[in-house]
């Protein structure tokens, strides 16, 4: 039989060439007689054509439909030059048929299989097999293996050795929800999907392995969002003897192979690092994204002094009040343009705006347009001008309240506007690490401390000794890389001193028979000659999918869940046989309900 030449593939060296070819039907054109079919396959789409000299063929295209599956048998022709298809990679030849066999018959699909198909995705979710025909949908997978790939081969060479650690596991903390799977040989006992491998690769650490890396599929029950899914895959990577240095630059090296491999593009490592302190003074995010201006400027000091409680408040009583410049023309925003920013903060807990328009810079207080001018003295407006910089035409919002509030509401606002206003270049693409966070946070709620990264990262060396005095205060020494404003990694150097181990879970309030009960085997593991170990996981769906310019990072997953987490296409997760119930020593609440989350 003759070798199949793929459907992309055709160029003028095959002309007066006997081929094989086999695709689906994309289009099937009724010429008066003579008929065009454009056959597709994942390499691209070639022209076949069928004469009525060739009659069983010719009567054969004349009953093929769209997403019929066939195999031709024909010979490459050059076309005229007023046929050439400049639009089409094979546009330059055409194959004619003189033998057609149909593989397979299609269904008329439920939506056209095509780049822009304006179908919701909820149905390309169902019939995702369908979806993912699209070319684009191809493309995105293709641009996700050459990253996967070019990942392996950096790791590789670096030493990495690739290890499989297990699905089935006892519960990993990275603060989200475990998955659960009951077990059916020890009745009321549960394995835990690994929200990440990160006990494991540091046990091979211990084991001696020096260098480990895994694409690993990890597993969150939390809230979805365009860059969350419950099921994810990170490329993860742990190193022995090394510094947050060395981790830094092994993981600068890889995100240069995968972007280079995805885009054909150089990135400028060495990033850019800011410290986490520094990120949320001036962008309120510890998230930035650096590819604008329109930084944020502390003015709490200026307020302590003003009438104005909505400002003077927070400014006494520990909270704070910042403002943020939206350079010339801004001024020009409508009320109703303001009403709507002041809804969106609305979202992040912010009780309202303030705004001040400015006119003239020159001309206190008659040069500014705002509802709150009457409350602020002239010399506090004059400074305040000073400090943010402001010129003609612009336009300064405030945030004041809860530090948390604000810095929540002025980071995404700023990050809202940068788009809505167009600052951002197409194709900019800016990398910055975030060093220095903070080893817990107060979690009010619950009333206590809870790691900001996960409890193995190791506290900055000069702190060690505020962690029983001022927690609070302790620096870590973790890493995350943002890309744009989106976080695509972290990591951190871990503890390798079981009792700065035992200090760290004595701070976060897990008593000693906890840490036992939880993580015994790497407490225990730690006394056997851990060496210094340190690593980094970054987010291969988010990676890829800004690589792609994806919306949403299910459109670079093969088989994504939907953001209640669910597959639509198998209907998963459903209901179980009453025999598996039993099986697992399960029993059904009465009256089970989903929760509404
Ligand atoms: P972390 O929890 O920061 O660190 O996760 C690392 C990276 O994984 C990606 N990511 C996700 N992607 C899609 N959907 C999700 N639900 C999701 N959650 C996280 C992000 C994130 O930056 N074990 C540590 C790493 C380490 O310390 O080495 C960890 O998992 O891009
Ligand atoms: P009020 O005195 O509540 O009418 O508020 C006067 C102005 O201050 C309005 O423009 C409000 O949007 C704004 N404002 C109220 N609370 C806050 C806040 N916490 N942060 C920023 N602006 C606020």
């Amino acid at each position: 039989m003759i070798k199949r030449t793929r459907c992309g593939d055709f160029r003028d060296h095959h002309i007066d060439t006997e081929v094989r070819l086999c695709g689906w039907v994309q289009t099937n054109r009724d010429h008066g007689g003579v008929i065009f079919l454009d056959l597709r396959d994942r390499f691209g789409v070639v022209q076949v054509v069928a004469h009525p000299e060739t009659a069983a063929a010719h009567q054969l295209a004349h009953s093929l439909r769209q997403q019929d599956v066939v195999e031709v048998i024909g010979t490459v022709i050059g076309r005229s030059d007023d046929t050439i298809n400049t639009k089409m990679d094979t546009g330059t030849i055409e194959v004619t048929a003189s033998q057609i066999s149909v593989l397979n018959r299609a269904k008329t699909p439920p939506f056209p299989i095509e780049d822009d198909c304006a179908t919701g995705e909820q149905h390309r979710l169902e019939y995702r097999y369908l979806d993912l025909r699209r070319p684009v949908m191809q493309k995105m997978l293709a641009l996700r293996h050459r990253v996967s790939h070019a990942a392996r081969q950096f790791l590789d060479h670096e030493a990495f050795l690739e290890i499989d650690t297990p699905i089935l596991n006892k519960s990993t903390p990275e603060g989200a929800r475990d998955y659960l799977v009951p077990s059916r040989v020890y009745p009321g006992s549960f394995y835990a999907l690994p929200q990440s491998p990160q006990i494991f690769k540091q046990l091979l650490m211990i084991a001696g392995m020096d260098r480990y890396y895994q694409i690993a599929r990890c597993f969150r029950d939390e809230d979805l969002r365009a860059d969350r899914q419950p099921e994810f895959t990170q490329v993860d990577l742990e190193m022995s003897f090394v510094d947050q240095n060395d981790v830094m630059a092994a993981a600068e090296g890889l995100i240069a192979a995968m972007f280079a491999a995805g885009t054909g593009a150089q990135v400028g490592a060495p990033f850019t690092r800011i410290t986490y302190a520094e990120a949320m003074d001036r962008y309120g995010l510890d998230a930035p994204d650096i590819r604008f201006g329109m930084e944020h400027v502390d003015v709490s000091d200026l307020m302590r002094e003003v009438e104005f409680k909505v400002f003077r408040d927070p400014a006494e009583k520990g909270g704070l009040v910042k403002v943020m410049r939206v350079v010339e023309g801004a001024s020009k925003m409508t009320r109703k343009q303001i009403d709507d920013l002041t809804a969106f903060v609305a979202v992040y807990g912010a009780k309202g705006l303030a705004w001040i328009k400015v006119n003239d810079v020159t001309d206190l207080p008659g040069g500014l347009q705002s509802p709150i001018v009457k409350f602020l003295p002239e010399g506090v407006l004059a400074r305040l001008l000073e400090r943010s910089g402001a010129q003609n035409g612009d336009l300064l919002f405030f945030g004041a309240g809860d530090k948390k509030v604000v810095n929540d509401a002025l980071g995404h606002l700023r990050v809202k506007l940068g788009h809505d206003l167009g600052l951002i270049q197409p194709g900019d693409h800016r990398f910055v690490w975030v060093v220095d966070f903070p080893m817990f946070e107060w979690n009010a709620e619950e009333k206590r401390l809870q790691a900001l990264h996960h409890p193995f990262t190791a506290p900055t060396m000069a702190d060690l000794d505020k962690l029983e005095r001022a927690p609070l205060e302790v620096l870590s020494q973790a890493y995350d890389l943002v890309w744009n404003g989106t976080e695509i990694g972290g990591g951190s150097i871990r503890i390798h001193d079981p009792k700065v181990q035992q200090r760290v879970f004595a701070a976060l309030g897990i008593s000693d028979q906890e840490a036992e009960a939880k993580f015994g085997f790497l407490v225990n593991a730690l006394q056997y000659g851990a060496p210094p170990h340190g690593g980094l996981a970054f987010g291969l769906d988010r990676v890829v999918a800004l690589m792609s310019g994806a919306e949403s990072i299910r459109d670079v997953i093969a088989f994504p869940k939907t953001q209640r987490a669910a597959d639509l296409m198998c209907d998963a997760p459903s209901e179980v046989a009453d025999r598996q119930w039993q099986e697992l020593g399960l029993r059904k609440r009465r009256n089970l309900a989903t929760t509404s989350e």
